[in-house]
């Protein structure tokens, strides 16, 4: 089932503000690789198999370039504090359950589930700091047949005793073991270097997890700049260094295949460095509301040409909704206008689309359009739930899905690279 076409009204991104739209298009698929969106199917491709799905919304799947899979079983809870308590009483005391594999083998199981259903196709995972829990957590994601990252943490300070590492020797030891586990075993499910965040990780930490990234040559995840305190205590973890940004570049940390979360409060220093390493940006707005982090400028970082997707960060944020996420960024960005700054123009819809497909999708290559040579990722949207009666155009009616639908359900069909996944 990797070649086929589609049929129905087809919206895709063809850059930050311009949206393609198909009515009664063709999506032509050969071997999980897009060839583009046709009015008429081409000679060349009549003979493959054709699925009518009539005036449907179909659009590319959805990215997510941040979510922890352990703090899903408190999602939508615990929004009372700021990051700093918020770990503490929490996301640590939760993640300490997972030591446990029957524990993580029950959480990760209703995880998976949810992903599955859910409009992500693709997804950048925190574990825990269990290597066991984390092969579990990667196992139940293979089998949803999404393309993933997902990393086993590495935290050796400032956390619980049960679950902050032994020590730095510990803490590499078990992360090369795990890779060792699981670089090739998986086809879609593949390991990502994941340093909790600086106060996390002591500096033979990271210089060791340098060394192994040196090694294995893995992409790399982290938080930055989300939030003041936080901000505080890395800046008098390293008082010499001109920015938090810094702190991780030093260790070789910062570049095309890193994804740093929130940047809420990049300085222009930091925000010059993460655009000369291309780092991506992973926007959550949820996250940033609900655990009273602020608002990241993304305005200034899409003008400013630095790479940045959405993501859901559950449990800061409550859901692994994308459509939500992309509806949230939209709703902060007008605040931070109004109550900022208002040369920080607010986000469109044709923006905020783009942020969950192309601009979280590039982390994986070519990902997030039905552009030709685009990985064939796709949605076909099921509005039956939300009948509308005066006539809508179809970019009406897709903001008007990721506004009013939020919980993952209404989707006819999902497709991971060609593969039917629902
Ligand atoms: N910074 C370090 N760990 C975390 C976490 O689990 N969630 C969020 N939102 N920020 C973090
Ligand atoms: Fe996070």
């Amino acid at each position: 089932m990797r070649s086929f076409i589609i049929k129905g009204t087809i919206c895709y991104s063809l850059s930050p503000k311009e949206l393609a739209v198909h009515p009664n298009g063709y999506a032509v698929c050969v071997d999980g690789v897009s060839m583009g969106v046709f009015a008429h199917i081409p000679g060349e491709y009549q003979h493959l198999p054709a699925l009518d799905y009539g005036d449907h919304l179909v659009i590319p799947g959805l990215v997510d370039l941040h979510i922890h899979g352990p703090q899903y079983t408190f999602r939508g809870t615990g929004m009372d504090l700021e990051l700093m308590d918020w770990l503490q009483k929490y996301a640590f005391p939760e993640e300490s359950r997972f030591e446990n594999p029957e524990y993580a083998a029950q959480a990760y199981e209703i995880f998976a589930r949810q992903m599955k259903k859910s409009a992500t196709t693709r997804a950048v995972v925190f574990g825990t700091r269990h290597a066991t829990a984390t092969e579990i957590l990667m196992e139940k994601l293979e089998e949803t047949g999404l393309v993933t990252y997902v990393g086993k943490v590495n935290m050796d300070q400032n956390a619980p005793e049960g679950l902050q590492e032994a020590s730095a020797e510990a803490s590499a030891e078990a992360t090369v073991q795990w890779l060792e586990q699981t670089a090739e075993r998986f086809e879609r499910c593949k390991p990502i270097l994941t340093p909790r965040f600086i106060p996390s990780c002591s500096r033979q930490l990271m210089e060791k997890l340098q060394e192994i990234r040196k090694a294995w040559n893995v992409p790399l995840q982290s938080h930055l700049s989300e939030n003041p305190l936080e901000i505080q205590i890395v800046g008098e973890m390293f008082p010499q260094e001109p920015s938090y940004g810094h702190c991780y570049d030093r260790f070789g940390m910062m570049d095309e295949k890193t994804i740093m979360a929130h940047c809420v409060y990049s300085s222009p220093e930091e925000v010059q460095l993460i655009k000369q390493r291309g780092v991506f940006v992973a926007h959550c707005p949820a996250s940033n509301t609900n655990i009273a982090s602020g608002i990241a400028p993304i305005r200034r970082y899409l003008d400013g040409g630095l790479r940045v997707g959405l993501g859901s960060d559950v449990a800061g944020g409550q859901t692994e909704s994308i459509f939500r996420a992309m509806t949230d960024a939209i709703q902060v960005s007008k605040l931070y206008w109004r109550l900022v700054d208002n040369s920080c123009k607010p986000l469109c819809f044709a923006e905020s689309f783009y942020l969950a497909t192309m601009g979280g999708g590039a982390f994986f290559g070519k990902v997030g359009s039905f552009l030709p040579g685009y990985a064939f990722d796709a949605l076909v949207l099921d509005e039956s739930a939300m009948p509308y009666w005066s006539p809508m155009d179809p970019v009406q009616r897709l903001e008007r899905y990721a506004y009013l639908q939020t919980g993952g359900e209404g989707l006819l069909a999902k497709f991971v690279a060609g593969t039917k996944i629902i």
